[in-house]
């Protein structure tokens, strides 16, 4: 075979594997296409500095969602003719970004397509769980399935650009923005994380459903000091390589096409002013190609953080370090024309960060139809169309845990004659949507009482709402207690409001607020069944309701079809299926108790004085990382690992049978976690490294293997360098991680 044929062939199969890559959607990081880079060349040959410093600045524009936001719109207008706008960020709806847009391509000298940004974080117009939910389904697909529609309905729109998925591991449920994200764990923060970008992004930039992901906040935003919001993250590199980062890592495998820097310093170092995080790890080691954008005015809060001393050199800080986009700081717009004039800022540097963008702007199409197809008669036809609303219903119900079930009182009986549904959240509009809910109607939840009168419109079904989310006013107590005297069963939905969790939303205790808790003790006084149906962002404290109440649902926020999910799962069309995505504390002190911690030199025994614990509260949790009870029951035996000593290049399988015990089909998440007994640098005590669903009839039994390649077993030793070590591992396969069926493998050199 002739050089030229075979080099002409490779070419052939490179292109056809990369095409099929492309249609099966996502997982791939785009090969630097020549022609774009080349039309980049000429586009930077033609550009003044002051439009190649516009193409680094966003603006927010319809409205304002951060400090001191400046909403513009006359000055709006005439920056994007100025060249002097890369991006806004807050304009939706299809005529009013093509109005601007249409300035930008045909009034500006230099005719480059604006990208219009926004929070897309669990749904558009059909909202969805929030993310915490969502990521309580365990189930990629459906998450996946959420960002689509969110996507679909937001690029109809005019949207090209979500903030989003927001992936910061969260150990401390005080931190508000634990809702955002997908809880305390790397491995399904990670699983989420590549879901939400693959959904977000569809099958190409280009497709004019697909909106552009952006990875956030990076980094270790989670790692905030007491849960506070902003606050200082102080963390190891190992923890920040091993725990934090490997979600951001996850979503750009999955083709995530920008990051966004997170407002936190970290070990001293702001991220927005990090060459570390965003050169040295997202450039050279990850190979990067998209961009970085900063949070909302992150690049001047390096000001008060005491890393730079003014707007000038916060700018000369953040684009040295590797920060491409600033959102709404204006230190790159006032400051970036003088630092490169004085050299302190190369052109080369400049130049970069603008290929960066135009590179994704090309990738988006917009070069092409800057658009991205959006119209309002496409508009008007996608946003909650009937399909987007049965996925929201299927998602949420998905989403919801059940906790605790007290001689099988759920699921109800569909002939109940009278059921009370009591609470502040049982027939609220406003606060399932949950945080950034964006443009939500909120006027769309189906509230709890409208979805059980629907599921069971033959019930007598009363209500009272008891008491308010906050606050000290208890008078409404005595008539919820009046109207769950008459029932047969109690609906008690309780919880926060959708702004106690979110952004600058965190809580010092996580126990109910307000009088709720007096609520709920006087309707269990009243000796009916009570169902606790809890609506909340976060992972609360119930050790008295664990205690006393027969039945507890997790139902978290779960946007517009709150309702009807709810009364799925209670009257058993939907047999609960989630499982917690954080670990549920006993009491507030005893944060941060997730699940994958240091055993310490005293590991903790309650019954042991000089061990690692709490006097005077257990040093468990009061719900453990993976729970989730259905309404059958499943047992495990016969683990077996098929290969009981494996090199660091080959995989681990481990075998188990599950069978369903109970009197109802169901579904199971089997899950596998590993110990490293012994390591270079001490190990966690599990982390969950596989799990998979399976549905079983009762009385079925099924074997489940679940594979790990032995490099999933590696970690971050004192060099820095990832390492799988030779040594004896502990594998626990069970129903969460606290529970399960013991093996050992060992991994030899
Ligand atoms: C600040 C938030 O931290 C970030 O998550 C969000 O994307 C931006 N504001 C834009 O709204």
């Amino acid at each position: 075979m002739k050089p030229a044929f075979s080099a002409s062939l490779a070419f052939l199969v490179l292109l056809t594997a990369l095409v099929s890559l492309a249609r099966a959607g996502g997982g791939v990081t785009p090969v630097h296409s020549a022609a774009t880079e080349h039309s980049i060349d000429s586009i930077l040959a033609g550009l003044t500095l002051q439009e190649k410093i516009g193409q680094l600045v966003q603006y927010t524009g319809g409205w304002s969602t951060g400090p001191a936001g400046r909403v513009i719109n006359d000055e709006q207008r005439r920056l994007i003719k100025e060249g002097k706008a890369g991006s806004l960020l807050n304009v939706i709806g299809s005529s009013v970004t093509h109005e601007l847009q249409k300035i930008a391509v045909e009034e500006s000298r230099a005719k480059i397509p604006l990208l219009f940004g926004l929070d897309v974080i669990h749904g558009f117009k059909t909202t969805f769980p929030i993310p915490l939910a969502e990521a309580a389904t365990w189930e990629a697909d459906a998450v996946e399935l959420s960002a689509r529609v969110s996507a679909t309905e937001a690029a109809s729109a005019g949207v090209h650009w979500t903030f989003a998925p927001m992936v910061d591991i969260a150990r401390d449920p005080r931190w508000g923005r634990i809702a955002e994200g997908s809880g305390e764990d790397p491995y399904l923060g990670s699983v989420m994380a590549a879901a939400r970008v693959r959904g977000f992004q569809g099958r190409s930039l280009s497709d004019p459903t697909a909106i552009m992901a952006c990875v956030k906040h990076y980094a270790a935003y989670g790692g905030a000091e007491g849960g506070r919001d902003y606050n200082t993250v102080d963390v190891s590199e190992q923890t920040l390589r091993d725990v934090y980062l490997p979600p951001f890592k996850a979503a750009l495998d999955a083709g995530a096409g920008t990051f966004m820097a997170s407002f936190n310093e970290i070990n001293g170092v702001p991220s927005s002013g990090s060459r570390f995080l965003l050169t040295t790890i997202l450039r050279d080691e990850w190979a990067f190609d998209g961009f970085v954008v900063s949070d909302w005015g992150s690049i001047g809060e390096m000001i008060p953080h005491g890393y730079a001393a003014t707007p000038a050199h916060a700018a000369e800080l953040a684009i040295n370090a590797g920060l491409d986009m600033d959102m709404e700081s204006r230190c790159y717009f006032e400051n970036l024309q003088s630092l490169v004039d004085q050299k302190r800022v190369s052109t080369a540097t400049l130049d970069l960060a603008v290929r960066r963008i135009l590179r994704m702007k090309f990738r988006l199409g917009l070069f092409a139809d800057p658009y991205h197809a959006s119209t309002p008669e496409r508009e008007a036809k996608t946003l909650r169309n009937a399909a987007h609303i049965e996925a929201a219903r299927n998602v949420a119900r998905k989403a919801i845990v059940l906790l605790k079930n007290e001689r099988g009182i759920l699921p109800l009986a569909k002939n109940v004659k009278t059921i009370a549904v009591i609470g502040p959240l049982a027939h609220n509009h406003r606060d399932p949507v949950g945080t950034w809910a964006g443009p939500t109607d909120t006027n769309n939840v189906v509230t709890l009482l409208d979805g059980v009168r629907a599921a069971v419109p033959a019930s007598r079904v009363l209500f009272a709402p008891g008491c308010a989310i906050d606050g000290r006013d208890t008078a409404g107590i005595s008539a919820a207690v009046t109207v769950a005297r008459q029932a047969d069963v109690v609906l008690l939905a309780v919880g926060e409001s959708e702004d106690m969790s979110g952004e600058a939303c965190c809580r010092s205790t996580l126990e109910l607020p307000g009088r709720q808790g007096d609520l709920v003790r006087a309707v269990h006084a009243t000796g009916k069944p009570v169902v606790l149906v809890l609506m909340n962002g976060r992972p609360l404290a119930l050790s008295w309701e664990a205690a006393n109440l027969p039945a507890i649902l997790e139902a978290w926020f779960l946007g517009h079809e709150t309702g009807h999910a709810i009364a799925d799962v209670l009257f058993g069309s939907y047999a609960p299926s989630g499982r917690l995505p954080a670990s549920f504390p006993r009491v507030t002190g005893q944060v941060p108790v997730y699940y994958n911690h240091k055993n310490t030199g005293r590991p903790s025994n309650d019954t042991v004085h000089y061990t690692s614990r709490y006097l005077d509260v257990a040093s468990t949790p009061q719900f453990p990382f993976g729970f989730g009870l259905t309404y059958t029951s499943f047992s495990y035996a016969d683990l077996a690992i098929t290969s009981p000593r494996v090199k660091a290049t080959d995989s681990v399988s481990v075998r188990i049978t599950v069978k369903n015990t109970g009197s109802r089909e169901g579904e199971e998440v089997v899950q596998l976690y590993v110990r490293d007994e012994v390591g270079s640098m001490t190990r966690p005590v599990k982390e969950l490294k596989a799990y998979r669903r399976v549905r079983l009839q009762p009385g079925q039994t099924t074997s489940v293997t679940l594979s790990i390649a032995a490099t999933d077993l590696a970690f971050t030793g004192a060099d820095m360098r990832r390492r799988v070590e030779p040594g004896m591992f502990t594998a626990y396969v069970g129903p969460n991680a606290a529970e399960g069926l013991v093996g050992r493998f060992e991994v030899v050199e």
